[in-house]
């Protein structure tokens, strides 16, 4: 069986820690092997746009010592209707790994099943757990362990809000989101939260969600693939990441949004551009964590 990078949730917290300190000893340069996947390669298949996950996984290929090849679903076969499955097996003859970006996140396990090589999750409709480990990554250098600090997610309870609460339950830290009725995340994820003793909270009420907390993060309200624009900036107004909402948290508080960010709605520009907030050390961590993951799957 690979090594599949696919959600949080499938790992233990050593596993986790793991990933987090190859990632560290990456960014520090300090590991054993600088190009550990020295002629392995990389497929990055990505059915939905993407400057972050595109630019960072190359890139660390590239510094890990390997290579890539890209694919996107309108200038490959996938695009004609090749089928998941039969690219997996075809892709698992030419390269060491594949890393999916996909509406559908049937079509990650689709691949994963038929692959031979690992599996990454670039991003689902429902998941981003590359994105979640660049962020613990960011909070942590920043304000030291996150097993027991207080992080809010305001807005839309999205894919990224769902792999936030994979983290919250695995690695122990209380997470309140606050979210509007009809924008929550999947209820069941919220009970798999609470079933496994995670600290896990879901309010309407956005100063309830802030709090006192260590960390606010946010992202944008209307998703790749989401319907109905205007409906979702009515709803999601209230939860806005403004100076009002970043007050009522603690002082020391940080600000992270896995970007791209749309200044003026999900967050105002005097907090992603202020003194709070960490998003291009988010961003960076991408490679970081991303290296410790290619690693692990690949070398
Ligand atoms: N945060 C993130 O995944 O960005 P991209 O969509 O640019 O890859
Ligand atoms: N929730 C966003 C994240 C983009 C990186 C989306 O799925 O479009």
């Amino acid at each position: 069986m690979p090594r599949h990078f696919l959600d949080l949730d499938r790992f233990d917290e050593n596993t986790l820690r793991q990933l987090l300190c190859l990632g560290e000893e990456f960014k520090k340069g300090n590991s054993h092997s600088q190009a550990p996947l020295s002629g392995k390669t990389l497929a990055m298949v990505f059915e939905q746009p993407s400057t972050r996950t595109r630019v960072s996984f190359e890139v660390g290929m590239r510094q890990l010592g390997g290579d890539v090849v890209l694919l996107s679903e309108s200038e490959s076969q996938l695009g004609r209707g090749e089928t998941i499955a039969d690219t997996a097996r075809v892709l698992s003859r030419y390269v060491d790994g594949i890393m999916l970006r996909t509406k559908s996140s049937e079509n990650l396990e689709e691949l994963a099943q038929h692959s031979t090589v690992p599996v990454i999750n670039g991003l689902t409709d429902l998941t981003h757990p590359c994105q979640i480990l660049a962020d613990i990554m960011t909070f942590e250098q920043h304000k030291g362990p996150i097993t027991g600090r207080r992080v809010a997610w305001l807005g839309d309870g999205n894919n990224v809000a769902a792999s936030w609460i994979q983290a919250s339950v695995k690695l122990g830290f209380p997470l309140c989101l606050g979210c509007p009725q009809g924008f929550g995340p999947e209820a069941t994820l919220i009970e798999w939260a609470i079933s496994e003793g995670g600290d896990v909270l879901l309010t309407e009420d956005p100063e309830e969600a802030v709090r006192g907390v260590d960390c606010i993060v946010t992202d944008v309200w209307v998703s790749m693939g989401d319907r109905d624009p205007k409906r979702r900036h009515e709803l999601l107004q209230p939860y806005q990441v403004n100076q009002r909402i970043m007050s009522l948290a603690k002082n020391s508080a940080i600000f992270m949004h896995c970007l791209p960010a749309h200044r003026g709605e999900e967050v105002t520009a005097d907090v992603i551009d202020g003194p709070q907030s960490v998003v291009w050390d988010e961003a960076e961590n991408r490679l970081h964590a991303q290296k410790g993951v290619l690693a692990w799957c690949m070398s």
